[in-house]
C-alpha cells in the first residue's frame, strides 16, 4: 500500500499535471491607470485634438492643418498609442468591472482606429470628426468611473 507521503507526492503531481494552462500570454499591468491616462492617453489625445482646428482672428481665419507627411505620421502614431491605449485599460489590474468598463474602453478603441484611418487618408476634416468621437469616449467612461454620482462634488475641470 501507498504510504501517506507517497499518496501525497501521486496527488502533488496529478494536480501539477491537470491544472489549467494560463490561458494567453503572461501579460500583466504595471503602471496605475493614472499613469496610463498620464504618460500614454493624454499625451496623445492632445496631439490629435491640436492638429487640426480653424482659430478665428480679427486678422481673419487661420486653418490648423499638419503641414507635411512628417505631422500627418505624427497624427497616426498617437492615433495607433490611443487604439492601443484602450487594451491596456481592459487589462485586470485596471479594469473595474468586465462589462460597462470594457464597453467604455472599446469605445476608446474604435474612436482611436478611427482617428487613424482619417489621418492615413491625409483628410484634416475626418480628423477634426473623429476627434470628437474620441473626446466623447473620454468623457463617456470618466462620467462612469471618474467623477463622483454626488453631483456636488463633480469636478469641473
Ligand atoms: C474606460 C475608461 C476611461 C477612458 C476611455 C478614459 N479615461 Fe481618463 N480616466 C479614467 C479614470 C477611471 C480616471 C481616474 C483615474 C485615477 O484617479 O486613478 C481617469 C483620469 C483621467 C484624467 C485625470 C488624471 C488625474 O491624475 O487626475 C485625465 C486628464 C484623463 N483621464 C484623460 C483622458 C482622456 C483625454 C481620455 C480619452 C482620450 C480618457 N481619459 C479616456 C477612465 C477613463
Amino acid at each position: 500500500m501507498m504510504s501517506h507521503r507517497g499518496a501525497a507526492v501521486f496527488l502533488a503531481a496529478l494536480f501539477t499535471a491537470c491544472a489549467p494552462k494560463p490561458v494567453g500570454p503572461p501579460i500583466q499591468s504595471v503602471a496605475t491607470l493614472g499613469e496610463v491616462m498620464h504618460d500614454i492617453v493624454i499625451p496623445n489625445a492632445e496631439v490629435v485634438w491640436d492638429s487640426v482646428g480653424t482659430i478665428y482672428t480679427v486678422k481673419g481665419v487661420e486653418e490648423i492643418r499638419p503641414k507635411d507627411n512628417n505631422e500627418w505620421m505624427h497624427v497616426e502614431q498617437s492615433a495607433t498609442a490611443l487604439t492601443e491605449s484602450a487594451n491596456l485599460l481592459m487589462m485586470d489590474g485596471r479594469a473595474k468591472d468586465k462589462d460597462k468598463w470594457y464597453r467604455l474602453s472599446i469605445a476608446l478603441r474604435d474612436a482611436g482606429a478611427a482617428v487613424h484611418k482619417a489621418a492615413k487618408a491625409r483628410n484634416p476634416e475626418a480628423v477634426f470628426e473623429t476627434g470628437g468621437q474620441l473626446f466623447e469616449a473620454c468623457q463617456g467612461c470618466h462620467f462612469a468611473y471618474r467623477f463622483t454620482p454626488d453631483p456636488s462634488t463633480i469636478r469641473t475641470h
